[in-house]
């Protein structure tokens, strides 16, 4: 497959470190074309257009934008904010994908979805959606490839970590001794720009992403010390706790519930998971937490020489 066409990145504004925005930057260094869709015009925006990607404005909730932004592309990867809107969305995107034509759709759920099933779902209503996402993109037809990582350590135990462990050396979440193998979405996003550069393989399959290790929380703190040269030790806080932390920090319901969701599933050993997907699609070991949190020595506070 030479000649790919114009693939469709949705979510590639995002954070720094988000799946769809490093997607987005692997495509364009692999000289593919790449049609970037972002939520609004600004200093993101005008990023990824200097990087070479096409920038399209639009909703992700909206049909017509969405058959805007679709129309012309042949591949797509598909992926927005935890939100309390993703299946919609996620409908959406089949519905137009269905209607144009497209040589493939990667799809970002999660791992959590692989234990689920009719009988056997979650508290999160998160989780709830990508199941049900995955089961209507299955029943689309489409050409799907299923990405379902663990834990982000970006998107999860960067924000929600480095604050306790820069004041107070201390990782401080309800965990209990459940065990975690959280992956880098740095990983995630090169797995995903590998399959779409090159989609022959990977049709019609699920790729379940971990980190190189599945361990408890006093051992990930012990690669946080590693990294940092100083003692940082696990407390294991109360559930109530961690969600009135979460609360007074304003985040929306649907995240807070998702949250809290991970966490009591964590608690009895849920993430107790591990694959080989990404050194199987990209040909090199996931980045481990040791090596994520050597490359955030100032958001974490420091390395002591
Ligand atoms: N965090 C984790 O630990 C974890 C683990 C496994 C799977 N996942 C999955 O990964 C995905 C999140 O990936 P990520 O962290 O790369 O994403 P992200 O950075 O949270 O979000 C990507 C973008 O989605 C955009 N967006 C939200 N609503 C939109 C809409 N209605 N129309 C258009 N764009 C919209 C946001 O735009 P703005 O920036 O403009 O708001 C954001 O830039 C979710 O599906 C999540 O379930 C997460």
């Amino acid at each position: 497959m030479g000649d790919n066409g114009l693939t469709l990145v949705t979510g590639a504004a995002g954070q720094l470190g988000a799946v769809g925005r490093t997607v987005t930057s692997l495509l364009l260094d692999r000289r593919l074309p790449v049609r970037a869709l972002v939520r609004r015009e600004d200093d993101r925006a005008a990023a990824l257009r200097a990087a070479g990607a096409e920038v399209v404005v639009g909703n992700l909730l909206d049909p017509a934008d969405v058959y805007r932004a679709v129309s012309g592309c042949r591949r797509i990867y598909f992926g927005m904010s935890v939100s309390a809107s993703y299946l919609d969305a996620s409908v959406t995107m089949a519905a137009v994908a269905r209607e144009i034509g497209v040589d493939e759709l990667v799809n970002m759920s999660q791992m959590t979805v692989s234990q689920m099933s009719i009988q056997n779902t979650t508290p999160s209503p998160q989780q709830r959606q990508h199941w049900l996402s995955e089961q209507a993109l299955a029943w689309s037809g489409l050409p799907v490839v299923t990405i379902r990582p663990t834990v982000f350590l970006e998107g999860f135990f960067l924000p929600l970590t480095a604050p306790a462990v820069r004041d107070r050396g201390r990782i401080e979440l309800p965990f209990g001794l459940g065990k975690t193998s959280p992956v880098s979405t740095a990983d995630v996003a090169r797995v995903v720009a590998a399959i779409l550069a090159d989609p022959r393989l990977h049709l019609g399959r699920i790729y379940e992403l971990t980190g190189p290790r599945s361990q408890d929380m006093h051992e990930v703190a012990r690669e946080y010390s590693d990294a940092l040269n100083r003692e940082v030790r696990y407390s294991d806080i109360s559930p109530e706790d961690w969600e009135r932390e979460l609360k007074k920090v304003g985040l929306p319901e649907h995240l807070t519930q998702h949250l809290m969701t991970m966490a009591e599933l964590n608690r009895a050993g849920r993430y107790d998971r591990m694959t080989d997907g990404v050194e199987r699609v990209t040909g090199r070991p996931p980045l481990s937490v040791r090596e994520f949190v050597s490359l955030h020595p100032k958001e974490f506070g420091g390395r002591q020489s």
